[in-house]
C-alpha cells in the first residue's frame, strides 16, 4: 500500500502516483516485515538478499548486483576525531553511487507497470544510474541535467549508456519541475526520489549498516542531504528492522548540507517541519546543489523523530574532508559524499557529537565521478625524462 506521509490517504501499490491527490504531500510504501532475519543468512550479499522486505514482483527484477557495499572500520580517522568510525562506501555500487539501490527497485516497478519510457532530472548520479538500468531493461530513457553543473564522470555515464540527455538552462530544481510536469502528463515514468519505490531500494543502506554492526544500530548515521530522499530512506530502513525486532535501538539521523544549499539545516535550526527553498543554491558539491528538496517533510521527520541533527559545512571544509578521507583511509569519494565527514568533524568540534560515539558516515558517490575537482585539489605530477639519475636526484631530495 502507498500512503501519504502527511494526511494518511492510501493508494494502491500499482497506481502511478508521485504526490498525494488530496493534500499534495509526498508518499511512502507501507510494509511490515514478517520474516525472521535468519533468512538473509547465506544469501549473496546484494540488495535483493532482502527481497521479502521490498514490495515489488520478484520475477521482474532488473539488477546489476547492487548493494552489499563495503563497510569500512576507520580507526585512524576515528581516533583523530575521537569517535568509533565506520564508513559505508556507496561508491562501490555498479555505477558508482547509492542511486543504484533506488534504481534497481524503481526499474523493477517500471517493468511491472509495463512502461516504455523512464525519466529523471538530476545533478548527475541519478541520471548515470537511471541510464544504465534503463539500458539493462531495454527502455527509453530521458534525463534533464542542469547546464554546465554536472560533474564529468556522471555526464559521461548518462551519455554513454544511451540516455537522451537534455542540458537544461536552469538549476536542478527547475529541471525537476519540468521533468515532473512531463511525468504528470504521462509521457514517461518518473524515477526521481519522489517516486516512493526509489526509497524502497535506498532503505537497504540502513538494513546493511545495522546488519554489518552485528544487528545493532550505530549511535548516529551521518550523511549528505540534497533532495532529501536518502536520509528519509535510511531512516525508513532502520525503523523497519527496529519494528521487526531485529535491532533494539535506533540511530540519530544526522544530515549535512553545503552552506550554499542548506534549506533542510535552516528549517531544522528553526524547528520547522517544512523548508523555505533556497533560491540560487551554490556549492562545489554539485550533487547536492539543490534549493527545494522534494522530500523535506520526510527528512525533517527523520531528524526530529530520531533525536538527530542537521548542520552545514563550507566548500573548503568539504574539500579538506575529501582529501582527509582519501589520504588517511584510502577511500576516494566525490565532494558531496565528503560532506558527511566534514559534518562529523564539525559536530565533534561543536560538542554535538560526543567523544566515543559509534558513527556511520555514508559516503554516497565515488571519487571518479568528479575528476576535475579531484585534479584541481592536487599538485600536478612532475614532468621528467625516464632518466634514473634525474629521478633519483628528485626523489631522494624530498
Ligand atoms: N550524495 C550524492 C553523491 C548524490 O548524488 C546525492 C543526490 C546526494 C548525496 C543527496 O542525496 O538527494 O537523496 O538527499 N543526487 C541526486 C542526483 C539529486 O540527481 O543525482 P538526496
Amino acid at each position: 500500500m502507498i500512503r501519504c506521509v502527511s494526511c494518511g490517504e492510501e493508494y494502491d501499490d500499482d497506481e502511478v502516483i508521485y504526490t498525494c491527490k488530496k493534500c499534495g504531500s509526498v508518499l511512502e510504501l507501507v510494509n511490515e516485515i514478517d520474516v525472521s532475519k535468519d533468512i538473509f543468512d547465506g544469501r549473496r550479499d546484494n540488495l535483493w538478499k532482502f527481497k521479502e522486505c521490498i514490495p515489488v514482483d520478484e520475477s521482474k527484477i532488473v539488477s546489476l548486483d547492487e548493494g552489499g557495499t563495503p563497510f569500512c572500520k576507520c580507526d585512524k580517522l576515528g581516533d583523530e576525531l575521537g569517535v568509533n568510525l565506520y564508513v559505508k562506501v556507496e561508491g562501490s555500487n555498479p555505477t558508482g553511487s547509492f542511486k543504484d539501490r533506488g534504481m534497481t527497485v524503481g526499474m523493477t516497478k517500471a517493468m511491472e507497470l509495463g512502461v516504455s519510457t523512464v525519466g529523471c532530472a538530476s545533478t548527475g548520479n541519478t541520471s548515470a544510474s537511471l541510464s544504465a538500468y534503463a539500458a539493462r531493461a531495454g527502455l527509453r530513457c530521458i534525463v534533464f541535467l542542469p547546464s554546465g553543473k554536472v560533474a564529468l564522470g556522471k555526464l559521461a555515464q548518462a551519455m554513454f549508456h544511451g540516455a537522451e540527455v537534455m542540458s537544461i538552462n536552469g538549476n536542478f530544481d527547475e529541471a525537476l519541475e519540468a521533468m515532473t510536469a512531463l511525468a504528470l502528463e504521462k509521457h514517461l515514468y518518473l524515477l526521481n526520489s519522489i517516486n516512493p519505490y526509489r526509497l524502497e531500494g535506498q532503505k537497504t543502506i540502513g538494513y546493511e549498516i545495522v546488519r554489518d554492526l552485528g544487528w545493532q544500530a550505530p549511535d548516529r548515521i551521518v550523511l549528505p542531504v540534497g533532495n532529501a530522499g536518502n536520509i528519509s530512506a535510511i531512516w525508513k530502513g532502520v525503523k523497519e528492522f527496529y519494528d521487526a525486532g531485529f535491532i533494539k535501538d535506533l540511530p540519530m539521523m544526522t544530515g549535512i548540507q553545503a552552506e550554499g544549499a542548506c534549506p533542510v539545516t535552516n528549517a531544522f535550526k528553526k524547528g520547522d517541519k517544512r523548508v523555505v527553498p533556497v533560491e540560487n543554491p551554490e556549492t562545489i558539491a554539485t550533487a547536492i546543489r539543490i534549493g527545494a528538496p522534494v522530500s523535506d517533510i520526510k527528512a525533517l521527520n527523520a531528524i526530529y523523530d530520531s533525536n538527530g541533527y542537521s548542520e552545514t559545512v563550507t566548500d573548503d571544509e568539504i574539500l579538506d574532508a575529501q582529501k582527509l578521507l582519501a589520504r588517511t583511509e584510502g577511500i576516494g569519494v566525490e565532494p558531496a559524499s565528503a560532506a558527511s565527514i566534514a559534518g562529523l568533524k564539525k559536530l565533534v568540534d561543536e560538542g554535538v557529537i560526543d567523544k566515543g560515539e559509534t558513527i556511520t558516515c555514508v559516503v554516497t558517490g565515488h571519487l571518479l565521478k568528479d575528476p576535475n575537482t579531484a585534479i584541481d585539489a592536487c599538485t600536478q605530477p612532475t614532468q621528467v625524462d625516464a632518466d634514473i639519475d634525474t629521478l633519483r636526484e628528485i626523489l631522494m631530495s624530498r
